[in-house]
């Protein structure tokens, strides 16, 4: 069994280039469906949730095609079937975002219900309120979701709460319905608006993407096009807490710093010292943390994806810290394995106390989803002893060479089988 091995690193020092975001790239791959023309995307991470959405692209009919090592060609002119099979959609959740695309190319989707996960019971009413909106039966048979539509129409549609999915799923849907959509509580995420970015180069007609209400017109067909992905926010946010819990001083490079914003204000707070220069961010730390309460929130607020890594790095804080999770009911797995380290802390309901000034001691500890694995690293530079964590293919769904940009940033870090 794959194991990473970590041992305490402090001072940090060095450079890192973030890849493209992993949360862009998968709702971008499932709208080259909406093309029946090629697509060319270019910094794509290399990542296992990428070629799980591009297994399900190809099982559809789509050819995805490598063109340079992170960047792929993908044609959608034929689709063969609109049948998302239950061995790809039970390995990754995003693929639930072909629903869109699949209903404007065939009218009819079939896909097999997204269960629960680690981090929560994660519905998908919201993504299914929309199609019906737009004009689509839905059914729910054999485990699947079977949604059926004559045709899409534009509608006005208010989502309950500002899903990311949901609104990437409707956008994608409503970008070839005849007339008008008017999303009203759409997240606000900076990969929402890299999707209709996208989809705009195809042809598409979006306003809006990046505010509370998105207009979507109908276009008749979508043609070819080429786009890059932008930076990954969460994998640099990750780089940035490891760099100000070990006291180093380390740049990363390809950020966009205003969707960092909350990390670095939360940063700042906790006396690391971030200055920002064009593409690049510099972390510098003596590694004294204040103790700094946080709460996730839907974009622009503070990232759920950023909450376990916060939570290794107060650990150390001189103080105490509260932490109130309010996007997923069941994201403090990562609080277990950490007090397994000698963290101080006590999850109750939604929220989790930090004691602070915790000596952590090397342990073995489980990933228990990518970001709580991405945690447990953090924990482990700053841990005496040697950590050793299992369950890395979490890891590896969402961090592309960790193991070798922390090395160059010298962390004493490896992969062990
Ligand atoms: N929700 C509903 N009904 C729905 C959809 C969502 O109740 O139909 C609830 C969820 O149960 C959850 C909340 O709304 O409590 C937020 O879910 P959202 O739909 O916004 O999340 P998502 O689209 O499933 C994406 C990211 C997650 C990230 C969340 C929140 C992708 C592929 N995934 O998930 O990323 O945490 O938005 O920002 O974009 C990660 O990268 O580690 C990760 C989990």
């Amino acid at each position: 069994m794959e194991r990473i091995i970590v041992q305490k690193s402090l001072g940090l020092n060095g450079n890192i280039r973030v890849d493209g975001s992993k949360n862009s790239i998968l709702p971008i791959l499932a709208a080259t469906l909406l093309s029946e023309e090629e697509c060319i995307i270019h910094d794509i991470p290399n990542l296992q949730d990428v070629r799980v959405m591009c297994k399900l692209l190809e099982v559809l009919g789509a050819k995805v095609e490598r063109l340079g090592k992170n960047t792929l060609k993908i044609s959608a002119e034929n689709i063969t079937t609109c049948e998302a099979p239950y061995e790809l959609i039970s390995k990754m959740r995003a693929s639930f975002l072909v629903m869109g695309p699949l209903l404007t190319r065939c009218q009819n989707a079939k896909i097999y219900m997204p269960g629960g996960c680690a981090i929560g019971s994660r519905p998908i009413d919201l993504h299914l309120k929309g199609f019906r909106y737009l004009g689509t039966e839905i059914k729910s048979e054999n485990g699947y979701v079977h949604a059926v539509t004559k045709k899409l129409v534009g509608n006005d549609i208010y989502l309950d709460f500002p899903s990311v999915g949901a609104t990437e799923n409707i956008m994608m849907a409503a970008t070839l319905a005849e007339g008008e959509t008017i999303l009203e509580n759409a997240a606000e995420e900076p990969e929402i608006v890299d999707l209709a970015n996208f989809i705009n180069s195809m042809g598409g007609n979006i306003i809006g993407a990046g505010t509370k209400t998105i207009r979507i017109k109908g276009v008749k067909k979508l043609h070819k096009t080429e786009h890059t992905v932008i930076p990954d926010r969460i994998e640099a946010g990750t780089y940035m807490v490891a760099a100000a819990a070990t006291g180093g001083d380390v740049t990363i490079e390809n950020v966009v710093s205003s969707h960092l914003q909350p990390v670095i204000a939360k940063l700042r707070e906790a006396g690391a010292q971030v200055l920002e220069y064009g593409d690049k961010l510099r972390v510098i730390s003596d590694g004294k943390i204040n103790p700094v309460d946080i709460k996730t929130l839907p974009y622009p607020g503070f990232p759920t994806d950023m909450q376990a890594q916060f939570m290794s790095m107060l650990s150390i804080a001189i103080g105490t810290s509260i932490i109130h999770e309010t996007i997923f009911e069941n994201r403090f797995m990562h609080a277990n394995e950490l007090s397994r380290m000698g963290v101080d802390v006590k999850v109750e309901g939604s929220s989790a106390i930090l004691k602070g000034s915790s000596k952590l001691s090397g342990a073995k500890v489980k990933a228990t989803d990518l970001r709580a694995g991405a945690a447990l690293i953090i924990a482990g530079l700053l841990a005496d002893g040697e950590t050793e964590i299992t369950e890395v293919f979490h890891i590896k769904r969402g961090y592309d060479n960790i193991i070798e940009k922390l090395q160059n940033i010298g962390a004493n870090i490896r992969y062990e089988k």
